[in-house]
C-alpha cells in the first residue's frame, strides 16, 4: 500500500532527526568539535568507572536474564562491564557532560528475541530511543519506563505485548514517535493520548475497542494510523484539531460507523485518507474539496451513498481515488471520466447507471430508498459523530456481492 511506504520513509526521516537532535543537543553545550574529542578520549566507557553505565549494566543483565530465546545471538556478547560494546546497545556522550558516556539507544530490531521487559529497564534513564521491532517480547510494559525522561522514540511494533494501552508512555514528556502496531493491546485508548506532542502514532493491528476518543486535543501528529482495530462508533468532528499537522489518516477496518464528519475537510495538509473497510454511511462531505494536498483517497467497502462530487475529482494532487463497493448513484462532472485526468480510480460495485460492474438494481434500491440523515445518526458508545440522538441503525449490512 502506497501509504505504508511513505510511513516507512517517515520513520527513517524521524530516526535521522532524532540522531541529529542528539548531536545538536551536545553541540549546543560546546563540545561539537571532533578534534576536541580526540584530545579528550578518556571516556569512562565501562561500567566499573561510570555510575550511569553501572546502572545500565544492572538493567541489561536483568533484561538478559529474562530472555528465553535469542536465535540470532544478539545478546550473547552482553557480558561484562563494557555495555557500550553490547550488540544493539548504543552509547553517546551525555548532552550535559560530554566526558560521560551513557546508553542512549537500544536497537534490537528484527532480532526475533523472546522474553519480556523487566522493571530494571527504568535504570536506563538516559535512553533517547528504543527499537524492538519484530521480536517476541511479551507481557506488559514496566511502570519504571516512566523514568526514561529523555525518550524520544519508542518502537515496540510486531511483538506480543498485551494488556490495556500502556499508559506509562503518557508520562514520557519528550516522546515524539510511538509505534505499538502489531501487538495484542486491547481495550480503549486513553483520551489524553492525542494531547501529547507526538509526531507519529501507529496503533494499527491491535485489539483496541471502544471508540476513537471524541476529545482529540490540539494535536501535533502528522501520521495517525488506527487501522485494523475494533473501535466502532463514529469519527469525532474534533479530528479537526489535527488540522495544522496531519498528513496521513488511516482508518482502515476499524468498524467505523456513522457519516464522515465535514471536519475531515479541514485537515488541509492531508495527503492520504483511507477509511476503507468500515460501515460509513451517507454522502462524501463537500468539504473534502478543500484538501488541496490529497494524493490518495480510499473510501472503498463502506455504505456511502449519493453523488461523487466534482470538487473532489478536480483536486490538483489526487492520483488515486478508490470508491468501489459503496452505493454511489452518480458521478458529478469530471468524476465520470477520471482517466482523462490521469487519476487511478476504482468505481466498481456501486449504483452508477452507466458504468460496468455495478451492483444489482435490487441491492441499490434497498439502500437508496432509506437515505441517511447524518444529523440523526446514533454513533454508538461515547463517540463523536454528529448528534447522538437515539435512532435505529438506518441500514442493515450490505448484501454481499
Ligand atoms: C574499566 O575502566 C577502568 C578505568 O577506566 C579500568 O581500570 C578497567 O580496567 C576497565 N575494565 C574493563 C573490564 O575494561
Ligand atoms: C548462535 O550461537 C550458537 C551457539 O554458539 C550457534 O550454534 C548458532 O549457530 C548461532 N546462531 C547464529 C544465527 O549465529
Ligand atoms: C570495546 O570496543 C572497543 C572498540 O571497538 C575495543 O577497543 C575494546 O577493546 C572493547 N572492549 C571490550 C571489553 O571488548
Ligand atoms: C541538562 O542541563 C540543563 C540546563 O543546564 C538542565 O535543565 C537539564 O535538566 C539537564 N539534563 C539532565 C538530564 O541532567
Ligand atoms: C530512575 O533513574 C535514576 C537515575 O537516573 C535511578 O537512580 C533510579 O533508580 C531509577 N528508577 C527506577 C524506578 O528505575
Ligand atoms: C462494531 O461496532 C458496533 C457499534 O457500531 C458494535 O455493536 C459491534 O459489536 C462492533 N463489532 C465488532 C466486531 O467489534
Ligand atoms: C490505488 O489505491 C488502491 C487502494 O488503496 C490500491 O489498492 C491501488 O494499488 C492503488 N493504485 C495505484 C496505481 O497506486
Ligand atoms: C474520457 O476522456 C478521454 C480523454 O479526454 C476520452 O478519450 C474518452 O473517450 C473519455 N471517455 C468517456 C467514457 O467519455
Amino acid at each position: 500500500m502506497a501509504s505504508y511506504a511513505s510511513i516507512i520513509t517517515h520513520a527513517a526521516v524521524l530516526i535521522l532527526l532524532i540522531l541529529s537532535s542528539f548531536l545538536n543537543s551536545f553541540a549546543k553545550h560546546g563540545y561539537s568539535s571532533s578534534r576536541h574529542h580526540r584530545h579528550h578520549s578518556h571516556y569512562s566507557i565501562n561500567a566499573t568507572s561510570n555510575p550511569r553505565l553501572q546502572q545500565a549494566y544492572v538493567a541489561l543483565q536483568a533484561w538478559k536474564s529474562v530472555i528465553y530465546s535469542d536465535p540470532n545471538n544478539f545478546t550473547s556478547n552482553w557480558i561484562g562491564p563494557s555495555v557500550c560494546n553490547y550488540t544493539g546497545v548504543y552509547c553517546a556522550p551525555f548532552p550535559n557532560n560530554t566526558k560521560i558516556r551513557v546508553v542512549a539507544g537500544i536497537d534490537l530490531n528484527q532480532a526475533d528475541i523472546a522474553g519480556y521487559l523487566p522493571e530494571e529497564l527504568g535504570l536506563l534513564s538516559d535512553l533517547a530511543l528504543i527499537h524492538l521491532n519484530s521480536n517476541r517480547f511479551c507481557g506488559i510494559l514496566p511502570q519504571s519506563l516512566a523514568n526514561l525522561t529523555l525518550l524520544f522514540e519508542l518502537d515496540l511494533s510486531n511483538n506480543r505485548f498485551v494488556g490495556p494501552f500502556p499508559s506509562v508512555v503518557l508520562s514520557l514528556r519528550t516522546l515524539h514517535y510511538l509505534d505499538i502496531r502489531f501487538n495484542d493491546f486491547e481495550g480503549p485508548l486513553p483520551p489524553n493520548l492525542f494531547a501529547k506532542n507526538l509526531d507519529a502514532v501507529f496503533l494499527n493491528n491491535n485489539r483496541f475497542t471502544s471508540v476513537i476518543p471524541s476529545n482529540f486535543g490540539l494535536s501535533s501528529a502528522s501520521v495517525v494510523v488506527f487501522a485494523n482495530n475494533q473501535f466502532g462508533g463514529c469519527l469525532p468532528p474534533s479530528v479537526a484539531n489535527f488540522a495544522s499537522t496531519l498528513e496521513e489518516l488511516l482508518l482502515i477496518n476499524i468498524n467505523l460507523s456513522g457519516c464522515l464528519p465535514p471536519e475531515v475537510g479541514y485537515l488541509y495538509k492531508l495527503r492520504v485518507l483511507d477509511v476503507s473497510f468500515n460501515k460509513v454511511v451517507g454522502p462524501i462531505p463537500y468539504s473534502l474539496a478543500g484538501l488541496a494536498h490529497l494524493e490518495q483517497l480510499n473510501l472503498a467497502h463502506n455504505m456511502f451513498t449519493g453523488i461523487v462530487p466534482a470538487g473532489v475529482c478536480v483536486l490538483p494532487n489526487l492520483a488515486n481515488f478508490t470508491y468501489s463497493y459503496n452505493y454511489f448513484c452518480e458521478e458529478e462532472g469530471i468524476c465520470m471520466n477520471l482517466t482523462s485526468k490521469g487519476i487511478t480510480f476504482d468505481d466498481r460495485r456501486n449504483c452508477l447507471p452507466d458504468k460496468p460492474l455495478q451492483r444489482s438494481k435490487k441491492q441499490c434500491s434497498a439502500v437508496n430508498e432509506h437515505p441517511v440523515d447524518c444529523f440523526d445518526f446514533h454513533c454508538g458508545g461515547s463517540g463523536g459523530g454528529f448528534a447522538t440522538a437515539a435512532a435505529p441503525m438506518p441500514l442493515s449490512p450490505p448484501p454481499s456481492g
